[in-house]
């Protein structure tokens, strides 16, 4: 089925409420364009489990600070019609900067504790962003499905928790990583790397796995597993490091003692390209249960 592209709220509605009059489930995949691998299994799995699914593309500027890389941000529209399309979406909703934004936006949407460490503290304005704009699209779209990547995963623990607060009608599922055959997480920011940037990004990838092995060999220090990434971020002379955490995959505050379900998160910028990735562990798993886990995540 060749995808239809929608530019207005009002017509995305009428579709989406026609096709749940005709008790279609409804996915949705929220993306910022110059789409890859990482996006494309979001859609599939819209696909295999909803009936009619949307992709929004939508370079939101609520969620930029002013030096950041808004006007950078790499845009293909062409390529990610053709992806979508691969891919089973039926609707690609691109509104204008106009539509999503008719005037000065004087609402905001705020979660709290969970948006606050790691990239709320490097970046302080950006999950009121996200937050605010997921918000308004899942008023565009309505009841559905709505797939994130754990790629992204204090995102993903923000659109939970703020669906959770505020009742919203949305079923938010995440989906794993999707991993370059290296190890570097696949990225539209990844672009921004020249050659030998991208020769050297996997190194947080390779850092948050020996987070990993310190935790199987027993460390339950959150300063000794911090320190272990750390050292080999610091050790690439093409990368610096932004933080290298531990904590708890829930609440995302850190355990000391480290104990139960967490996740290592690292940030590290490579030139013009601020990389994230992140794996799960638990304490007191099995070397392989957590292997497992930290390669497929
Ligand atoms: P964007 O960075 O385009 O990502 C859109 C979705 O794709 C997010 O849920 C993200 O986690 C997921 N994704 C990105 N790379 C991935 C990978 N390698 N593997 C699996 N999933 C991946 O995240 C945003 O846009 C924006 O903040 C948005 C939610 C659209 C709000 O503007």
């Amino acid at each position: 089925m060749p995808v239809t592209t929608v530019t207005t709220i009002a017509e995305l509605r009428d579709r989406l409420d026609a096709a749940r009059a005709a008790e279609q489930r409804v996915g949705f995949v929220p993306t910022m364009g110059f789409l890859h691998e990482g996006h494309a299994s979001l859609m599939r799995a819209a696909r295999a489990e909803t009936d009619v699914v949307v992709t929004s593309i939508f370079v939101n500027p609520l969620q930029f600070a002013p030096h950041e890389d808004l006007d950078a941000y790499p845009r293909d529209l062409a390529g990610d019609a053709a992806l979508a399309e691969d891919n089973g979406v039926d609707l690609l909703f691109v509104p204008s900067g106009g539509e999503m934004y008719p005037g000065r936006m004087r609402t905001s949407v705020s979660v709290g504790e969970v948006a606050a460490p790691l990239e709320g503290h490097s970046r302080p304005t950006h999950f009121d962003g996200v937050a605010t704009v997921v918000t308004k699209l899942f008023a565009i779209v309505g009841p559905c499905r709505a797939y994130f990547g754990e790629k992204d995963f204090q995102q993903l623990a923000v659109v939970r928790t703020m669906v959770r607060d505020l009742s919203i009608p949305v079923e938010v599922v995440g989906c794993p990583t999707v991993r370059e055959a290296d190890g570097l997480a696949m990225s539209s920011r990844n672009a921004y790397l020249t050659p030998e940037q991208r020769a050297a990004s996997p190194v947080v990838h390779r850092a948050l796995r020996t987070g990993v092995a310190a935790i199987e060999a027993g460390a339950t220090d959150p300063a000794e597993v911090r320190a272990a990434m750390a050292a080999l971020i610091d050790a690439e002379p093409l990368a610096e490091l932004d933080y290298a955490e531990v904590v708890d995959a829930a609440t995302l505050a850190v355990p000391d003692p480290l104990e139960g379900t967490l996740r290592l998160l690292v940030a590290a910028r490579f030139g013009a390209a601020r990389l994230i990735d992140n794996v799960g562990a638990s304490v007191g798993a099995t070397a392989e249960a957590a292997s497992t886990e930290g390669s497929s995540t």
